[in-house]
């Protein structure tokens, strides 16, 4: 809890245009600043900020506020934690009061419904595990289809009595309200206003979002019948929006940035039996097309995609376009087609772990090689046929960013189609150029693409998405200093000899990442951050605002500093020593705030893991978990520390 006191000096502290604009690119209007509004997708700024008044507005969509509505939006953050990360942002300290029973029941809705569906989830788990029922049904189902005990407790798989109030009346004895049950969808209501689980005679499948939270559950049934459908899963509620959810994407993010690689799978079956052999990076859609939400989740982590079709999909055609999406995000495709009969599920129960690895390396096949080879196959010989083919497959090349990607492309597609490579590119570029001028037209756009083709003046980029996560945002911040300042020397004191020892930013960001081993999360920023070091030039804005890859190229523009915005938080920067002490001063700073924040993960990771070995009763596994703790906890101090001495240092 905030004491009242530290509360006010927190909303006193928060200056609506500084905290706006550490999302938003701001450009100044009369009294006001404006800029393109973070909560939908716009092409001109209607999202006005009122330094006089403390609020925002955007006039396109209505969303905004004080400082702190504005960080509860976008970061999705509730009113305390909201304080909290203005605190950080102005430095001030909070003292936590123990929360009293009263001020718990007082906790906000969404984190009564993550408290409730966390409930279920143990509920589930002890009903799959330590009833008569749950073992002889749901457990004995688990096991026929051949999960083992350690993948049905990492995922928290569980089993729902076959009676119609058991985890409704449970709930309620424990504190939970009739409401929140039906505001999850964990129960229904009848006529007669009593309550109904949802999910009864089920086995259970959590939903873990990106942070490991149950934000809904899906139930199968046990026996295949007419009468009732396959999966019953959660409605929408205030913490569960299908579309920008991935099943599996908790217990993948690691892997997926390990190999720099996703596979796509449809069902939760296919996802846990991948896991059993061994491959965890890989997501579901749940039996639907991938949105765009869900695609830029992915993309966070990984350039690359691998697709995994069952061999009898009758759906393979169905689902060619939903796949343009992801070339539209400048993901590289590829796609693997099972044998005839084989899902991932079945596929990779009856092979072990390197048959699969070795059968997917095998047949993994580029998408829009695959597409041409499937459709070249149904058009045969027809002429017409084959032209709507070719114009098939221009669509899909004229959807990617890259402007190299596509005329390797071009240049392939013209061989396989024995066709003249500068019409095939003709056909691309008209296609492009329309797209371009439809979305000049089309005031209300219901996809923007990431990366948007550099912007003439009057079109300012898209910097800011509002489902990017905290870390990303954090990275971001880094990225901004290396794009306008990466080969800048920074100077510090060395503590033991007292000589001034100088690298320059880039250097210095490597180095002290280094230190503890760590990386940056995306793809993207490591890249941005290798390419610094190795680039010859001095101004590293220059480098990569002219680089090959336009999705780069985007990137910094969307990053570029606007001397006029920017110079009252980087204070005076028009002289290089003063910048050299500034950057000296704050660099520290803002790389030990993302150390922290990795530091805080993993903790929060590791004590998950030690839940789940405490579970299995693997009690080395326990003792080597509570190890690694000791020492993350050290390095956390060690950080702490170190970031108290770098404000000291700057006031
Ligand atoms: N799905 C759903 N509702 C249905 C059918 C399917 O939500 N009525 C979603 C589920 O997420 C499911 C996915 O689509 O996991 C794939 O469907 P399917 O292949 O039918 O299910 P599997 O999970 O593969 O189940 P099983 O292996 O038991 O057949
Ligand atoms: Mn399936």
């Amino acid at each position: 809890m905030i004491d009242e006191a530290t509360k006010q000096r927190i909303l006193d502290a928060a200056k609506i245009e500084e905290v706006v604009g550490d999302f938003v690119t701001l450009r100044r209007r009369g009294v006001n600043l404006i800029g393109l509004c973070p909560f939908h997708n716009e092409k001109t700024p209607s999202f006005t900020v009122s330094p006089a008044k403390n609020i925002c507005k955007c006039f396109g969509c209505g969303k905004g506020g004080t400082p702190v509505n504005f960080i509860m939006q976008h970061e999705h953050l509730d009113f305390p934690d909201a304080l909290r990360y203005l605190a950080k942002k102005y430095n001030i300290e909070i003292v936590e009061k123990e929360l009293t029973a009263e001020q718990m029941q007082a906790r906000t809705q969404r984190e009564s419904m993550m408290a409730l569906n966390e409930f279920a989830g143990r509920y589930f788990c002890t009903q799959l595990w330590k009833t008569e029922e749950g073992q002889s049904v749901g457990l004995s189902y688990f096991r026929e289809r051949g999960f083992s005990d350690a993948i049905l407790q990492k995922f928290q798989l569980g089993y729902s009595l076959n009676q119609y109030r058991a985890l409704s009346d449970e709930a309620i004895k424990s504190g939970f309200s009739a409401n929140l049950l039906t505001d999850l969808g964990l129960a229904t209501r009848n006529d007669r206003q009593q309550l109904t689980d949802r999910f009864r005679g089920r086995v259970i499948f959590p939903v873990h979002s990106l942070s490991g939270r149950i934000v809904a559950f899906g139930g199968r049934v046990l026996v295949q019948s007419d009468k009732s459908a396959k999966y019953v899963n959660s409605p929408e509620s205030e913490i569960y929006h299908k579309s920008n959810e991935l099943y599996g994407i908790y217990f993948a993010k690691d892997s997926i940035v390990r190999h720099d690689a996703v596979y796509l799978v449809e069902g939760y079956t296919d996802v846990l039996s991948m896991h059993e052999a061994g491959i965890e990076n890989v997501v579901a859609s749940s039996g639907t097309s991938l949105t765009q939400g869900q695609i830029r989740m992915i993309h966070r982590f990984t350039n690359n995609i691998t697709v995994l079709y069952d061999g009898d999909a009758a759906g393979i055609k169905a689902s060619l376009r939903g796949i343009d999406l992801l070339l539209e995000e400048g993901m590289n495709v590829k796609v693997v087609l099972l044998p005839d009969g084989e899902d991932p599920d079945s596929f990779a129960k009856s092979h072990n772990a390197n048959e699969l690895i070795d059968y997917i390396q095998q047949h993994q096949t580029d998408f829009i090689q695959f597409k041409s080879n499937l459709l070249l196959h149904e058009a045969g010989n027809d002429p017409i046929k084959r032209a709507t083919l070719i114009n098939d497959i221009v669509q899909s090349i004229a959807v990617i960013p890259d402007t190299i990607t596509r005329s390797v492309y071009v240049q392939d597609c013209a061989q396989r189609f024995s066709m003249r490579e500068n019409l095939l590119m003709e056909a691309v570029q008209k296609v492009r150029q329309d797209k371009t001028q439809q979305k000049l037209v089309t005031p209300q756009e219901t996809a923007t693409p990431v990366y948007v083709p550099i912007a003439p003046q009057t079109t300012a980029p898209q910097t800011v998405d509002a489902t990017l996560p905290y870390t990303y945002l954090q990275e971001q911040v880094i990225m901004r200093y290396l794009i306008n300042y990466g080969k800048h020397l920074l100077v510090f004191k060395d503590e033991e000899t007292g000589e001034d020892i100088s690298l320059s930013l880039s250097e210095y960001v490597d180095a002290v990442l280094e230190q503890d081993e760590m990386f940056l999360q995306y793809p993207l920023h490591g890249q941005l951050l290798q390419e610094t070091l190795a680039c010859q030039e001095e101004d590293v804005r220059h480098y990569f605002l002219n680089h090959p890859d336009i999705a780069i190229q985007n990137y910094t523009f969307s990053l570029v500093e606007d001397k006029y915005e920017r110079c009252r938080n980087e204070k005076d920067t028009s002289n290089a020593d003063q910048l050299t002490k500034h950057l000296s001063q704050v660099m520290p700073q803002v790389v030990l705030e993302f150390k922290m924040r990795m530091v805080k993960g993993w903790l929060k990771d590791l004590s998950g893991q030690i839940k789940q070995a405490q579970m299995a009763n693997d009690w080395n596994q326990v003792r080597e978990l509570l190890k690694r703790q000791v020492e993350l906890t050290d390095t956390q101090k060690i950080i702490a520390d170190s970031l108290k001495e770098s404000k000291i240092h700057r006031f």
